[in-house]
């Protein structure tokens, strides 16, 4: 993967650990990799863990003419950017994956042009996840390759042109597996409150929610392929229990609370942007 080079990581958490595991597996060798953190015990965690380098340095994570992979939570990013101010190695392209922080943020806060901004999701952990990304003109058609590489670690990822799309993405993608995570609690205790044993109602649950994705998805990438719509209306027979399911959901406005919990994310990831030094 992407060569001799090192893959430096500033900010090891979760989802930097997710990286590590990921770009471990699709073959880069742990010697390539140099993650950095705040804490000396967290160094030693990750050593142990995968073999990886290891510091309380961001400047030492950061010294890599290859990829430098920011993942601190925005409201670090002020502090790391100004650490890592005029650091960079002029061919090291700098990937953020933290929430908000825009471009411009980025490029003027490193005083560095090659600079991606991405938003990878927890699936990732397990390589299914989905990371949609976005760059300034500077980055080379090679750097891009491998920023594809270093984010297809994670599951799927997808380019677009246009930055406005990673805000909305930050609502979509980001936030969505906790809204996920959500109805599928409250189908599970729904099915607890209607009389079915806890581990059955899971099961029932995962296993309904698992068929129905892949159902879904292989109808919306075939050619004629059916919208969802048709799907759910083949579940739902005139009187029948889905009418009646449906019925208390739309009387509920459960659309109506997705489209605003979306845009409540929508509006916070573009508000931390602003507060982190965009436009
Ligand atoms: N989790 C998600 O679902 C998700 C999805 C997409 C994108 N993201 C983005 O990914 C980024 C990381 O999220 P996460 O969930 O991995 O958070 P996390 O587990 O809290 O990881 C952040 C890491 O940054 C470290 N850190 C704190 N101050 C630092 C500094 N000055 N220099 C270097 N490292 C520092 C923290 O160390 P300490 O713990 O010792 O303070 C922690 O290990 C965030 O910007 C978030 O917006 C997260």
């Amino acid at each position: 993967m992407f060569g001799n080079g090192t893959l430096g990581i500033v900010g090891s958490g979760r989802m930097a650990e997710a990286m590590i595991s990921g770009v471990l597996e699709k073959g880069l060798l742990p010697a390539q990799i140099i993650a950095s953190g705040p804490k000396q015990k967290r160094a030693d965690e990750l050593i142990k863990a995968y073999g990886i380098q290891a510091t309380t340095d961001n400047r030492v994570a950061a010294d890599t003419d290859v990829l430098v992979v920011l993942s601190t939570k925005p409201q670090t990013m002020r502090i790391v950017l100004n650490e890592l101010h005029g650091h960079i190695h002029k061919d090291a392209v700098v990937v953020s994956i933290a929430a908000g922080v825009r471009l411009e943020t980025l490029y003027s806060g490193l005083d560095h042009r090659t600079v991606v901004r991405a938003m990878p999701n927890t699936p990732g952990r397990i390589n299914m996840g989905f990371t949609m990304w976005t760059c300034t003109a500077e980055v080379t058609p090679e750097q891009r390759a491998k920023v594809a590489e270093l984010l297809g670690a994670l599951g799927k990822q997808r380019f677009v042109e246009e930055e406005k799309y990673l805000d909305m993405t930050t609502a979509t993608s980001g936030t969505g597996p906790a809204l996920v995570f959500m109805f599928m609690e409250a189908m599970i205790d729904a099915s607890v409150h209607i009389g079915m044993p806890r581990a059955l109602a899971e099961e029932t649950v995962i296993e309904t929610m698992l068929g129905s994705v892949l159902l879904a998805k292989g109808e919306i990438t075939k050619k004629d392929g059916r919208h969802l719509a048709q799907l759910r209306s083949e579940v739902t027979s005139p009187a029948g229990t889905t009418a009646a399911a449906i019925y208390a959901l739309e009387k509920a406005t459960f659309r109506t609370a997705v489209v605003d919990a979306l845009h409540a994310a929508h509006m916070r990831c573009i508000e931390l942007g602003k507060l982190l030094g965009g436009n």
